[in-house]
């Protein structure tokens, strides 16, 4: 799977985030990450649908909905009609699991299950027929600028080493404090899709850090810029 490069959207300015979504899908990215939280799972209370509905018009890039909340099922179909291609959701979150994530796919998105530093990677074992992307997040979710959690790397070996078995054409996504010094190591360990907020939103421009980002994994990966 080819690199990519998804920026959070936590660290932009709010007041603006119209035009900080156009800057960011000129920027080169390959997705935009849309935190949803809902003070209730994660002690952080963000946004909903209709905020990355408002969005969606000053993007060409694809939008996935990362959804830190409760209950997340009863709003699915409020986040793919905003625009989202994808919901990250974690399986804590969920009655019935394997039944959420078929729903995602029927409505047309993408299924991605995310998961906290102390969820486990079996849960995503019974689940591979019907998921798209596998997220380990480097952080506890709810907050950005954290520090990025190297106790993850062996997680997202793992999960590389389950979607080799399966054979399935699933995407290993990390999420959490990555930024130039930290992608090497996830990208090495087999993740292929990089959230990167805070470190993001330091580089002199969204261009810049989207290219220094994806070169560095590459490298990583053993592969070349622009090869
Ligand atoms: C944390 C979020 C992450 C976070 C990433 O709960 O899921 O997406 O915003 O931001 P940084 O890159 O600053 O850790
Ligand atoms: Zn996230």
């Amino acid at each position: 799977m080819p690199v990519k490069i998804v920026p959070s959207v936590l660290p932009a300015d709010f007041s603006r985030l119209g035009e900080e979504t156009a800057a960011l899908s000129g920027a080169g990215v390959d997705r935009i990450h849309w935190d949803a939280m809902d003070g209730e799972f994660v002690p952080n209370l963000t946004f909903g649908p209709e905020v990355i509905g408002a969005c969606r018009p000053h993007a060409t890039c694809g939008f996935e909905a990362h959804l830190m909340c409760w209950r997340p099922e009863e709003l699915f179909t409020r986040y793919v009609e905003a625009g989202c291609e994808l919901l990250l959701v974690h399986p804590e979150t969920l009655r019935q699991p394997h039944q959420a994530y078929r729903q995602i796919r029927e409505l047309g998105a993408r299924a991605g299950v995310a998961l906290s530093p102390a969820t486990p990677l079996t849960l995503v074992e019974h689940v591979l027929d019907v998921i798209d992307l596998i997220l380990v997040m480097t952080v506890n979710p709810g907050f950005g600028g954290q520090v990025y959690l190297s106790s993850m790397e062996p997680k997202v070996a793992a999960a590389r080493a389950l979607i080799a078995a399966s054979g399935r054409p699933i995407e290993l996504e990390v999420d959490g404090g990555i930024g130039p010094d930290t992608i090497a190591a996830p990208a090495a360990a087999g993740a292929d899709v990089f959230v990167s907020g805070s470190a993001l939103f330091r580089y002199p421009t969204r261009r810049e850090g989207v290219d220094d980002l994806r070169a560095r994994a590459l490298r990583a990966r053993g592969e070349q810029p622009g090869g």
